[in-house]
C-alpha cells in the first residue's frame, strides 16, 4: 500500500501555553521536535478568537518549518487574506462556531457550493492545495469536487467518539461510511485525508483505508506527550500506521 502521511497538529501546544500567557510551551519548538520524529506536515488551526495559535505562531512556522504547512481556518475574508499573504502549502477549510470546543462537524459545502467556489479560487490560484474539511457523506464529497477543492478531509470525530464510548455498532457503522466514501471521493479525483479524535486506540483501521493518503492529529498525540514525550508518541503513532497498512 502506498505511503501515507502523518500531519502533526501542534494546536494544543499554543493550548497549554495560552493557559497561562507568557511564551512557554512554544509551538514551534514541538513542530520542530514533530519533524525529527517523522511527521510529514505541520497543521495548525488559527481560530477566530485567536484561543490557542496566534498570528505571530503561523508567521514564525512559515519561516522555521522545512515540512509543508497545513493552515487549518474558516472560510472568512480574514483568514483568506492571512492565507493569501503567508500561502502556506495547504489550507484546510473547517466549520468554526465560536462557542464549540472543537470542530464539531464538517464543513456544510453542499448549501454554500457558489461562495466556496468563489473563496478558494484565489487560494488555488495562490498555489495553495485546498482541502475541505467534511462528513463522510456523499452529498458533501460532490459539492467539495464541484468547487473545484483538490482534498477533502474526512471527519473521523464520530468513529472515535463511538470508540470511546463503547457503541461498537455506531464506530463499525462509520468505519464502513468512511471506507465507501475515501473510496468514491478518490474516484472523483479527489485526494482524501482524515482526521480528528485518533488516537492509538483508534488509527489502525482509518489507517488501513488505502486511498486514505494523510492523517492530521494533535490532541492526542499532544496529551501521549505528556507521558511519553512528544517524540515518543509520534513514533508509535507512525508504527502503528505502517503496520496497519503493511
Ligand atoms: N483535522 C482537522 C480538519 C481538524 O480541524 C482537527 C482539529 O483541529 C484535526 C484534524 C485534529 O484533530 P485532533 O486534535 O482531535 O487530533
Amino acid at each position: 500500500m502506498t505511503y501515507q502521511r502523518l500531519g502533526v497538529n501542534i494546536d494544543h501546544v499554543a493550548t497549554v501555553r495560552n493557559a497561562r500567557g507568557g511564551n512557554v510551551p512554544d509551538p514551534v519548538r514541538a513542530a520542530k521536535l514533530a519533524e525529527k520524529a517523522g511527521a510529514d506536515g505541520i497543521t495548525a488551526h488559527l481560530r477566530e478568537d485567536r484561543r490557542h495559535i496566534g498570528d505571530a505562531d503561523i508567521e514564525r512556522l512559515m519561516d522555521a518549518l522545512a515540512v509543508p504547512l497545513n493552515f487549518e481556518m474558516a472560510a472568512t475574508e480574514e483568514m483568506q487574506a492571512i492565507a493569501l499573504r503567508h500561502k502556506p502549502h495547504a489550507v484546510c477549510i473547517v466549520p468554526e462556531k465560536r462557542e464549540e470546543r472543537t470542530t464539531e462537524g464538517g464543513l456544510e459545502v453542499a448549501r454554500e457550493e457558489n461562495r466556496l467556489a468563489h473563496y478558494i479560487a484565489p487560494l488555488r490560484e495562490a498555489g495553495c492545495r485546498v482541502s475541505i474539511f467534511i462528513a463522510a457523506d456523499k452529498r458533501q464529497i460532490d459539492a467539495a469536487h464541484r468547487i473545484g477543492a483538490q482534498v477533502i478531509e474526512l471527519h473521523t470525530g464520530a468513529y472515535c467518539d463511538a470508540h470511546v464510548e463503547g457503541d461498537v455498532e455506531t464506530r463499525d457503522k462509520e468505519l464502513e461510511a468512511m471506507r465507501e466514501m475515501a473510496s468514491y471521493a478518490h474516484g472523483l479525483g479527489l485526494e482524501v485525508h482524515a482526521g480528528h479524535g485518533l488516537s492509538f486506540d483508534t488509527v489502525k483501521p482509518i489507517a488501513a483505508l488505502p486511498e486514505i493518503k494523510e492523517l492530521n492529529i494533535g490532541h492526542f498525540l499532544i496529551g501521549e506527550a505528556i507521558f511519553s514525550g512528544l517524540e515518543g508518541a509520534i513514533v508509535e503513532m507512525r508504527r502503528l500506521m505502517d503496520e496497519a497498512r503493511a
